[in-house]
């Protein structure tokens, strides 16, 4: 399949292999997008489908052929997998086709790398991608070695790259402790929001479901938001009024996708430990893309990864402008709570009914009210101003000590059984259903 010749952009052989169901199962469709994110231009597509990737060229003769004419007749400059390859698979296909090749791994870190932002994002990604060159030069180091067979030991080529080698470990090295500076000083600011008891609210999504959009449209500030995947890197912090709730913070993260190396979670976990520690998850969901049950689980195994799977979490079905049989709604479950709403970021529509939602589901996690307390209750007093959740105090005619307080539900909880105070004193217990 041939693509028009696009007027920019390098232009890119695309290969696609079918492997049998349940395996390694990648989307085309996905992959033409992903290229022309990385500013690619995709001039062919080859497909193929195989009971497993061959050991040495991944394809077999007969496909590597195919590539090697379509280059030619196209004049591409890259050919671009959209699989993971093995560093050797990668070297031996290059030789074979006498042109540079990509896989799938290496076109997301170039993507992640085009997007990065802040200097955090910058960093990570330039980690991700040493990280995975040194693997390649290891490798490529030992077969250079074999190919040797132990002549000539003290070659050029070995030489260099034994300091290619030294070079990206202490490269490294250097980013890991400058990741661990801003680590800290992210740490910092997440303490100072909670010790102030605002409510972070962060959004999680695939990849292109609307994030930026969204997070734009609620808080109208001006974050880069493309028709291209990945157009968001780095969380950006936004504050934002929830009428009965006051500000509450929402954070935009980066998006999700499927196969994800697991080096870059790996190194992206610093942005998404924010997520983890979120009072509310916003799921934003492309509800127009047939795909959408898949990216949902997708999200979802990455949220298990960074353990915040047990947030609370509403899901936002967004883009239903593309639906015209949905309007802008709430869904909610059997206790009344909101679960789901339907909304378009683009087109403004529901975002009301968002922000409503995002109301009612903070409220039920979050305490706020004012409490009167004795002079028996200094430790708890102590308590809740240490854990910043005081807003204001003031002492009535009979001496009693009168607090407004907001703090999450559970940490008031705690505060209470350290202080020996019990619950039900001021936090309304739910009652059992044979009490009705
Ligand atoms: P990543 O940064 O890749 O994670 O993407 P994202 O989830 O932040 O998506 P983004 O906001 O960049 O939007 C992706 C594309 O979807 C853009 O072309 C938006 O214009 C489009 N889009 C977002 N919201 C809507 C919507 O409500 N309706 C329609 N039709 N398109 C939308």
């Amino acid at each position: 399949m041939f693509f028009d010749r696009p007027d920019s952009g390098e232009g890119a052989i695309l290969v696609h292999i079918d492997f049998p169901e349940g395996a390694d199962r990648e989307d085309p469709r996905e992959f033409e997008e992903l290229v022309r994110s990385a500013g690619g231009a995709p001039l062919a597509l080859i497909k193929g489908s195989r009971t497993a990737p061959q050991p040495r060229t991944f394809v077999g003769k007969g496909k590597l052929e195919e590539i090697r004419q379509a280059v030619e007749y196209c004049e591409a400059e890259l050919v671009l997998f959209n699989h993971a390859l093995s560093p050797s698979q990668e070297r031996n296909i290059e030789q074979e086709l006498q042109c540079r090749v990509l896989d799938r791994t290496g076109l997301i870190l170039d993507i992640f790398a085009q997007r990065a932002r802040t200097h955090e994002g910058k960093l990570q990604v330039e980690l991700a991608q040493l990280q995975h060159q040194s693997t390649r030069l290891i490798r490529g180091w030992t077969h250079l070695e074999r190919q040797k067979g132990g002549i000539g030991l003290r070659g050029p080529g070995e030489t260099q790259l034994e300091s290619d080698r030294r070079l990206l470990r202490d490269r490294i090295k250097l980013i890991h402790k400058r990741l661990a500076k801003v680590n800290s000083q992210r740490e910092q600011g997440r303490r100072a929001r909670k010790r102030s008891a605002t409510p972070t609210v962060s959004l999680v999504g695939y990849t292109n479901a609307g994030k930026s959009t969204l997070f734009n449209a609620m808080t109208e500030a001006e974050v880069y938001a493309a028709d291209q995947l990945f157009a968001t890197l780095d969380p950006t912090l936004r504050r934002l009024a929830v009428d009965g709730l006051g500000e509450v913070v929402l954070v935009d993260t980066v998006g999700f996708i499927r196969h994800l190396p697991h080096k870059l979670v790996e190194a992206f976990k610093a942005t998404l430990q924010e997520t983890s520690e979120a009072n509310l998850l916003l799921h934003v969901i492309d509800a127009a893309d047939d795909e959408r049950q898949l990216n949902m689980e997708q999200v979802e195994i990455v949220l298990d990864e960074i353990n915040a799977l047990d947030r609370p979490t509403l899901q936002v079905f967004n883009k239903i402008d593309l639906m015209p049989e949905h309007g802008p709604r709430i869904d909610r479950d059997e206790t009344g709570k909101p679960w789901r709403v339907w909304v378009s970021a683009q087109q403004g529509l529901g975002l009301d009914l968002l922000k409503q939602s995002i109301g009612e589901c903070l409220s039920t996690t979050q305490f706020e009210g004012t409490i009167e307390l004795t002079h028996a209750d200094g430790q708890l007093r102590a308590l809740l101003y240490s854990n910043n959740a005081v807003q204001a105090e003031h002492i009535d005619d009979s001496g009693n000590i009168h607090l407004d307080v907001r703090l999450e539900q559970a940490d008031f909880q705690k505060i209470l059984s350290r202080a020996g105070v019990a619950p039900d004193r001021y936090i309304p217990q739910e009652k059992e259903f044979w009490q009705e």
